[in-house]
């Protein structure tokens, strides 16, 4: 898993004025808030006081409150304020948490988890028919028992749709482009694949209302290790843009942030019916993800037998590759060997500008050792 990317965190909706929210994203515990100007905010969710959960506790004066002993802490991590010295005791300066950049759009809250200054940060996917004229938006979100990496290469992946999606008109790759390479085109934090398709109709679920496939491709394209866009182009007046903003709870379990455009039927009354088949089509990927073995993409080419279809996954690990070798993968051995007593925080901005953190930032893989060891 790696910092310095932004996560989604919570639907803009999931989070009220008053009532913090607790999530997990990589394995590590925030709180979200609405400050006194309803501005959602993250902090680390653990109160450095004596390791009280800050998600567990309530809204002050547009502060969140530790639950423990009442500390409250401002949308800028500062605690400003602790009960049992009184009110006008002065606030010991280590007495902060990390606080992460936060966006709120396309109705999901998201954090920017890692402590890159503002000019160097890899971009938010851009989801642009949001709000437009044309189209529809559902944003579906569900959980997956996979490792996200897994669960990004599924949405790269042409060759799997006609064996576990045959309900959807049997989308196989077109004949001409099987035997050649992926058509995948290096951007500076992802690639994108274009992938022509037979001209089948569908979904079936969707009966006479299925778009007739004119021109029928799909490409995608893959921006950062955990966020995805699918666009499906049946024929020019019906498409399917599906943008996939995931969140690696654990290694091992992933939350799915999932809008699906639409550019036909756009009555809001035909949302409950174009949900059910894209949370179906899901459940048919979810079956084969979580029964993958190995769980994490192996380690070296020669434990998988990878063919032209598989070229973008290829680009997707290569990508993973440089946001290791820039120190951004968090080495969980270490962090599982120490997590019973020690608590970690992803670092934030502000520790490169300032000292005096109680927490340790999560331990990273550290490349020159890598190789030292490779190396012998
Ligand atoms: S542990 Fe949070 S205030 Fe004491
Ligand atoms: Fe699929």
């Amino acid at each position: 898993m790696y910092i310095n990317f932004w996560y989604p965190a919570i639907a803009s909706k999931d989070l009220s004025a008053d009532q913090p929210a607790r999530v997990q994203i990589l394995g590590q515990r925030f709180v979200l808030f609405r400050d006194a100007n309803g501005q959602a905010r993250c902090l680390s969710d653990t109160c450095v006081h004596r390791g009280g959960a800050l998600g567990k506790g309530r809204i002050r004066d547009g502060n969140v409150a530790c639950p423990y002993h009442g500390w409250q802490f401002d949308g800028s991590g500062q605690c400003v304020q602790i009960p049992s010295m009184g009110a006008n005791a002065k606030v010991p300066a280590r007495a902060k948490v990390d606080a992460y950049p936060v966006a709120e759009k396309y109705g999901i809250i998201f954090a920017f988890l890692g402590d890159l200054p503002e000019a160097e940060r890899p971009p938010l996917m851009e989801c642009p028919e949001y709000g437009t004229e044309g189209w529809r938006a559902n944003l579906i979100i569900f959980d997956v028992a996979c490792s996200y990496e897994r669960s990004i290469e599924n949405g790269m992946d042409p060759a799997h749709n006609e064996f576990v999606h045959p309900a959807q008109g049997s989308p196989t790759m077109a004949a001409e482009i099987r035997q050649k390479p992926l058509d995948t085109q290096d951007g500076p934090w992802g690639s994108t694949t274009v992938v022509r398709y037979g001209k089948e109709r569908g979904p079936e679920a969707l009966g006479d209302a299925a778009p007739l496939r004119t021109d029928p491709h799909a490409s995608f394209s893959y921006h950062g290790p955990n966020q995805l866009i699918t666009w499906i182009h049946f024929g020019d007046d019906s498409k399917f843009q599906q943008y996939f903003f995931e969140a690696p709870i654990d290694e091992t379990h992933t939350r799915i942030f999932f809008i699906n455009m639409r550019s036909f039927m756009l009555e809001p009354e035909n949302d409950g019916r174009l949900v059910k088949v894209n949370l179906a089509i899901a459940q048919e990927d979810i079956d084969i993800l979580e029964a993958l073995d190995p769980v994490f993409t192996p380690s070296s080419p020669t434990e998988e037998v990878l063919v032209p279809s598989d070229g973008a996954v290829i680009s997707y690990r290569k990508y993973l590759k440089q946001w290791k070798d820039n120190g951004w993968h968090i080495d969980m051995d270490t962090l599982r060997a120490n997590h019973l007593n020690r608590a970690y925080a992803i670092p934030c901005p502000e520790r490169r500008t300032s000292g005096n953190w109680v927490l340790k930032a999560v331990p990273l893989v550290s490349v020159t050792e890598e190789k030292k060891a490779a190396t012998g």
